[in-house]
């Protein structure tokens, strides 16, 4: 059969490689200066024993660029067959990886850089049609996603990395609006998952009706000042706020405050921030807080973490047509004026920065500044078919993780949207994460 193009499949064609050229060179600008700021020692150092060195997530980048975009799409030769099995994330955990006889810097530098021109390649002969995993360009945005999501993760190294600060950016922004309470969200079926965003990965589709009970959301995830209160009434060392699990961890672990939080002499909190000590911002989404954490605050407070349906429900839903939107504030992308991602800011902003974010409902937020965990636990939607391989979901179904939702400061708008899903274990505290409450509704308020 010969496929006949009308002119404005051609014309879509062409706006499709160009929107995948930008991501990609978004993506690698951010790569670059994640890496470029760092000296040689700094880079093929560990951090953290939960974090690989940076220099294994810059080759790791470029290598599934290449298993997917250059060997599969494109069909080409390899670039490097010899180091596959060295940044298979599978076959050695983070703590391993220093060991590894990983590329040195310049090496991983010139062997990414080599990857991507064969994609430039390929991506001018892909028709962008025709298999599921060329259709509408799904590898190439699966691959920008992949390596927004390493950038994040490589943000994450530079947190937890001592020493001098390397990366700077603007202050985030303070309120434009007070926002403070919740809102109600009726009882009522609603479109969970998407089965037409062309770059969704498998877990978040398909679309599926989802009933769900009337409920109270916050309008903005819990603040500084917020969890300040909670340590300053004993949040730590009060047993029954604890679940079992919880406050096995926090004794064990000795936690008394977020990550990365000190008090000073005088009885006030100080946070250090990529190496800079800085003042706690008061009305800032708190960060840096396991789930264990947000599941105590939420018993403090008397209420309770939402569902992950309920969060996606309190983001998508639109009451005046029954529809889910792609975003809270409608189907249009992201921009500085609705969400702080891309790493635009080092910090999340203060609460109430992004009235034009706001969902349907009235909820603020729930796009960028932090992820925010949700009761959830991980699961495949009903109708879930791996795509375009087990391992980027479905064996991590039913084990021991947590919903996240929103994406943070440095989740890059091509890796989010109101569908999307992260999972961590419970216990994780150097990922961007805060939380906000729900409950449900009394008797009098249904
Ligand atoms: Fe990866």
């Amino acid at each position: 059969m010969t496929v006949r193009f009308t002119g404005s499949d051609r014309a879509e064609t062409e706006r499709l490689r160009g929107e995948i050229a930008e991501v990609l060179t978004r993506a690698r600008a951010r790569t670059a200066g994640l890496t470029d700021c760092l000296d040689e020692a700094d880079l093929v150092a560990q951090h953290s024993r939960l974090m690989s060195p940076l220099v294994w997530d810059l080759a790791h980048i470029g290598n599934q660029e290449e298993l997917w975009l250059v060997r599969d799409v494109g069909s080409r030769q390899p670039v490097r067959g010899d180091i596959d099995h060295l940044y298979d994330a599978f076959r050695h955990p983070r703590a391993d990886r220093p060991a590894l006889p990983l590329l040195d810097p310049a090496e991983a530098r010139g062997y990414v850089a080599s990857v991507r021109d064969k994609v430039w390649d390929v991506l001018s002969d892909s028709p962008l049609q025709g298999s599921p995993l060329v259709t509408d360009g799904f590898a190439f945005g699966m691959i920008a996603q992949h390596e927004q999501q390493h950038d994040e993760t490589m943000l994450a190294t530079h947190q937890l990395r001592t020493g001098d600060a390397v990366l700077t950016a603007p202050p985030a922004p303070s309120a434009a609006v007070p926002i403070s309470g919740e809102v109600v969200v009726p009882a009522g079926e609603f479109e969970m998952g998407t089965s037409t965003d062309p770059w969704a990965l498998d877990n978040e589709r398909p679309a599926h009706p989802v009933p769900v009970s009337a409920f109270a959301i916050d309008v903005a995830p819990v603040t500084n000042a917020q969890y300040q209160e909670f340590i300053a009434d004993g949040g730590y060392r009060r047993r029954e706020l604890w679940s079992e699990r919880g406050w096995a961890h926090r004794t064990e672990s000795g936690l008394e405050a977020p990550e990365f939080w000190q008090l000073d002499s005088d009885n006030r909190w100080w946070r250090r921030v990529f190496g800079t000590m800085t003042p706690v911002r008061p009305n800032q989404p708190v960060v840096h807080v396991c789930w264990f954490e947000a599941e105590a605050y939420a018993t403090w407070a008397g209420k309770r973490l939402p569902t992950e349906a309920e969060w996606e429900k309190a983001a998508r839903f639109d009451p005046a047509t029954g529809r889910s939107r792609r975003y809270p504030w409608g189907d249009e992308a992201p921009d500085e004026s609705r969400a702080n991602l891309g790493q635009r800011h080092l910090e999340p902003a203060d609460v109430g920065a992004y009235p034009a974010g706001a969902s349907a409902l009235g909820v603020h937020q729930l796009i960028g500044d932090v992820w925010e965990w949700t009761s959830s636990g991980f699961h495949d939607y009903p109708g879930f078919a791996a795509f375009p391989y087990r391992e980027y979901s479905e064996v991590f179904f039913g084990g021991d993780y947590r919903i996240l939702r929103g994406g943070s400061f440095g989740a890059d708008p091509v890796a989010v949207r109101s569908t999307f899903r992260n999972w961590d274990h419970p216990i994780r505290r150097q990922i961007f994460a805060g939380f906000r409450l729900a409950r449900d509704l009394r008797a009098d308020e249904r």
